[in-house]
């Protein structure tokens, strides 16, 4: 933890401390918790935690602790859930309870309790399920998924062949290709690479998930009744969220005036039909508000871990031309060079398959999940969880797991196929999560990982700027997310 962060605790650690007992909210009854490592007053267990590689220290805390214990992150107890049995046993074998979102209040304060990511209850399931039907639909009539898709990873193979394999950094370039994907299911289209709206939008996204891990607003988190009145860095992410939540409010705008109700042209448009449906029901969760939120919801889940996936992916590839090769070979007897990929070729290619499988087990882009809670008090593993009680389902504890990987800490496609070189599946694979919350964009994130990496190795060679033993795997950040070294590469045509 740095010197401004800790100097900033001890500033909020006294006023924290009288609101506190002025609220006697310290004293609420906290039911039989799992054991763990004994927190400070106030400060919790955030001294034993790297706050830079946050997933491994809490993998490290389950060597002592097991695969439940209970930290704290300041007041706030947290149960954390390590290794495939437990993580599936609560979010899987007892779905229900385990399905609330947990409470971050920089996120409370930005969303007020709209959209879909940080909403509970009814409100929660009535919006998840309209998303996830709205969603299936774009693959009937209309443009599928899969068209979009494709167009999209098309312009990206255009964008590469411009470099003339010359060193490129392709980070902000397959934000954009996948921060379009989502764009145009959305709003209907997707935007030109070098739009100048389209540019800051995405700056603005990418932005929002660096200030969402920065130690500002995870102190925030932490102690918000006093941080919400002091001035500082931590209100960057306000800031953010009010630009993004602008750009999302003019095109909403821009659709209401176009709108024609018998011919929704995408999630927009069916979100204001619902919203006319339903105008006179007053109970009714469709109103301005909540398709601002979920919007804005869809737009930014829909953008990082997909575009962070691919870029971990291709750093891979490099580190290991064999199997990059080898995955160019299937490519070819399968696909061949002349034809787009489509997602019908996945199941006669388990190599590819079995490759993208890895990179998203060994990549874990999203290594704790998303927090959860308990809808109700809840009883686990012989202990009384009350309701409310947040949990972190370590995800990358899973992947990690040697009971269910053979050699989890290496890359290695044959995590995922048959002594007969077929794709086998994996119950441990969860960089989606699982149960009731798993990702909403599951199957539109697969798709897209399939066919950017197809299409792309279909056309080039990914090469890179040192020699292939040189790279360096091991993540540059392991916190909320994960992000790999940055790189420059060569795309060479094939
Ligand atoms: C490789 C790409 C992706 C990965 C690894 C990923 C991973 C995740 C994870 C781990 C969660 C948390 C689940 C939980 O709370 O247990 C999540 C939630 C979510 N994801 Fe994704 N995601 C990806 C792509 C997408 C895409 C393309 C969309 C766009 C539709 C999307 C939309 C969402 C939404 C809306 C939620 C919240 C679900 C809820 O709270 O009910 N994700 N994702």
């Amino acid at each position: 933890m740095d010197i401004g962060a800790t100097t900033l605790i001890l500033l909020v650690t006294c006023v924290s401390c009288l609101l506190l007992f002025l609220s006697g909210k310290g004293q609420k009854n906290r039911g039989h918790l799992p054991p763990g490592p004994r927190p400070l007053p106030l400060l919790g267990n955030l001294l034993q935690l790297d706050t830079k590689d946050m997933a491994k220290s809490l993998l490290t805390l389950s060597e002592c602790y097991g695969p439940i214990y209970t930290i704290y992150l300041g007041l706030q107890p947290c149960v954390v859930l390590c290794g495939y049995q437990a993580v599936q046993e609560a979010l899987v074998k007892q779905a229900e309870e385990f399905s609330a979102r947990g409470d971050l209040p920089v996120v409370f304060r930005v969303t007020q309790g709209n959209g879909i990511v940080f909403t509970n209850g009814e409100k929660w399931k009535v919006l998840r399920r309209f998303a996830l039907q709205t969603l299936s639909n774009f693959g009937m009539g209309k443009r599928s998924l899969e068209e979009r898709i494709q167009e999209e990873a098309r312009c990206l193979v255009q964008e590469l062949a411009q470099t003339q394999a010359a060193p490129f950094d392709p980070t902000f370039l397959i934000s954009r290709a996948t921060s379009n994907v989502i764009c145009s299911i959305v709003f209907g289209d997707r935007f030109d690479y070098e739009d100048r709206n389209f540019l800051i939008f995405v700056g603005l996204i990418n932005q929002f998930f660096r200030l969402l891990i920065s130690p500002w607003t995870q102190m925030y988190n932490l102690f918000p009744s006093p941080m919400s009145y002091l001035p500082g860095p931590h209100n960057r992410i306000f800031e953010n969220f009010e630009q993004l939540r602008l750009f999302v409010s003019e095109r909403v705008k821009m659709h209401q005036e176009s709108f024609d109700p018998n011919c929704p042209r995408d999630f927009i448009d069916c979100f204001l039909l619902r919203m006319e449906q339903e105008n006179q029901d007053p109970l009714s969760y469709f109103h301005m508000e909540t398709l601002v939120m979920t919007t804005h919801n869809l737009l930014l889940a829909g953008t990082e871990p997909a575009s962070t996936t691919l870029r971990y992916g291709f750093l891979i590839l490099m580190k290991y031309p064999e199997i990059q090769a080898k995955v160019q070979a299937e490519i070819d007897r399968v696909i061949g060079r002349h034809r787009s990929p489509s997602v019908e070729d996945r199941v006669l290619m388990p190599y590819t398959d079995a490759v993208i499988h890895e990179v998203q087990r060994f990549s874990d882009v999203v290594p704790m999940g998303l927090l959860h809670a308990v809808t109700r008090d809840t009883q686990f593993r012989g202990f009384l969880l009350p309701e409310g009680t947040n949990v972190i389902p370590l995800l990358f504890s899973v992947h990690k797991d040697p009971t269910q990987f053979k050699d989890p800490a290496t890359f290695d496609p044959a995590h995922f196929l048959d002594e007969r070189g077929g794709f086998q599946k994996n119950d441990a694979f969860m960089p989606f999560s699982a149960g009731k919350r798993i990702c909403l964009g599951e199957g539109l994130a697969r798709i897209e990982l399939f066919l950017f990496f197809t299409t792309i190795l279909q056309r080039f060679t990914l090469t890179p700027l040192t020699r292939p033993e040189e790279i360096d795997l091991s993540p540059l950040l392991n916190g909320f997310e994960i992000l790999p070294r940055p790189y420059e590469f060569h795309a060479v045509p094939r």
